[in-house]
């Protein structure tokens, strides 16, 4: 069997990590839930959030895959408690139901890039037609898909590093060129004080869980993407610093991407932010128009790259999420990378589909929940979300949980300490113990909160 792949070094490791967290979730997802959970008081419970809660499951995910160098199932056998494999079992799944309707939507914002490029600026105001011209939103879907399954196949170091390392300083770029120029249109100031004054008020259990639950999903934690990559990651490397560095590149673009967002929202409203149009079409309705009332070259210009920017942020998320089920295959049935890349890229393909047509196009998939017995109509997709949301978290606190009392600390303990000299002397080791005790009793009471 040919050796198992490996990121060439830490740099490379953080930056396919941080391309599996920085995603549609950071730019597409967290502007729109400040909004709903009101503005910045939102923004400072998620970053206590990522880093009280989040940052030791990262650690512990990424420890216990570079300890085994194993898949999520085949990682809790390797350390000698095979009945937790279906832990990494559900971690999978979650996975594969992420990616199901992710790649759909990656899918419009890969439709966008080419409508905009040939400045269909109109196509804000026809979303809705948009999302249900089956053959158009298939086709684009089939070539994300595509795309993420040709990336995966090539392997660690020349498919998912060598992606990350082109895509992600590509992105930054974006952002920050577009940010720059939506400080400089009229009303801009309107938006920025919208996105950072805190309303304290809008702060409830709601608000509370949705933080929670965007920590979690926009750091790619619960499902073992982590313990898979840390299984391509040094031993000579320190997790801790590269946990860190993962966690601040997530917030920090999340972050930028909302002040990049609201300015230009704040333009097209001519300032008015009390009835935004917010939610899940935001940037797909609301942007358009901003592009084109930038004249057609500067619209075009900057509409295709805000797009293809979105396009490159799915795509580094798309392949660590196609990467854990086939790093399964992989390990357990030692079948050709090739091979398990086609396969799990049409099973999710397929089971996408009912997300794909679930926003407009199918009556039933449109109102799923109504016709599942709830009185609330909700699509498919959505639907998935708040199943998967629950899965990470689910997720997260168990891994946690058995690296604490089950693998016990002293071995987490000492798999961290491997690439950081003085680990055991350091205040972050006291800092990870008490977390990893207590992170799981927390989570467990916020997510039974959520679940109520
Ligand atoms: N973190 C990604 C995002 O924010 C989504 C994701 C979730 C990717 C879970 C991998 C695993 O878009």
């Amino acid at each position: 069997m040919a050796a198992r792949g490996h990121f060439s070094n830490r740099l490379g490791f953080i930056l396919a990590a941080a391309g599996s967290a920085v995603g549609l979730g950071n730019i597409w997802k967290f502007p729109f839930e400040v909004e709903k959970g009101g503005g910045a008081a939102f923004v400072v419970l998620y970053l206590i959030f990522c880093f009280a809660l989040c940052f030791p499951v990262m650690v512990t995910e990424i420890a216990i895959g570079r300890k085994t160098e194993k898949n999520p199932a085949g990682a809790f056998v390797a350390l000698g408690f095979p009945k937790w494999k279906y832990l990494g079992i559900l971690g999978i799944i979650s996975g594969i139901i992420i990616l199901s309707f992710y790649n759909v939507v990656a899918g419009w914002a890969f439709g966008y890039f080419i409508e905009m490029a040939q400045g269909n600026f109109e196509i804000g105001n026809q979303f809705g037609d948009f999302i249900t011209n089956i053959w158009k939103i298939s086709l684009y879907a089939i070539l994300f898909m595509g795309a993420t399954a040709l990336i995966v196949s090539k392997g660690i170091s020349g498919g998912i590093e060598r992606a990350a390392k082109i895509l992600m300083p590509s992105l930054i770029l974006m952002i920050l060129g577009i940010l720059l120029y939506s400080f400089t249109l009229p009303n801009a100031m309107t938006g920025i004080k919208y996105y950072l004054i805190p309303e304290f008020s809008e702060l409830n259990l709601a608000t509370i869980g949705g933080a929670l639950r965007q920590a979690f999903f926009s750091l790619s934690l619960g499902m073992g993407a982590l313990i898979t990559y840390g299984s391509y990651f040094s031993k000579d490397e320190n997790i801790i610093a590269s946990a860190a560095s993962i966690t601040l590149f997530d917030v920090g673009i999340a972050f930028f991407a909302g002040l990049m967002l609201f300015p230009l929202v704040s333009y097209s409203t001519g300032g008015d932010m009390s009835n935004i149009q917010g939610g899940a079409g935001l940037i797909f309705t609301v942007l358009p128009g901003v592009f084109q009332s930038l004249g057609p070259i500067l619209g075009i210009v900057l509409g295709s790259l805000f797009f293809l920017l979105l396009s490159f942020a799915a795509l580094t998320s798309t392949v660590s999420l196609l990467e854990v089920p086939v790093a399964y295959i992989v390990d357990e049935y030692k079948a050709n990378r090739n091979t398990a890349v086609i396969i799990m890229a049409v099973i999710i393909f397929v089971t996408g589909i009912p997300s794909l047509i679930g926003n407009g196009y199918s009556e039933i998939f449109t109102n799923f929940v109504t016709y599942v017995g709830a009185d609330h109509p909700t699509d498919f997709m959505t639907f998935l979300g708040q199943v998967a949301d629950i899965f990470l978290l689910f997720g997260g606190c168990l891994i946690v949980t058995f690296a604490a009392y089950v693998w016990k600390k002293e071995n987490l303990h000492a798999e961290i300490a491997q690439g950081y000299e003085g680990y055991h002397q350091s205040f972050v080791k006291k800092f990870i113990n008490i977390t990893v005790s207590y992170v799981c009793p927390v989570l467990l009471g916020l997510l039974f909160v959520l679940v109520i």
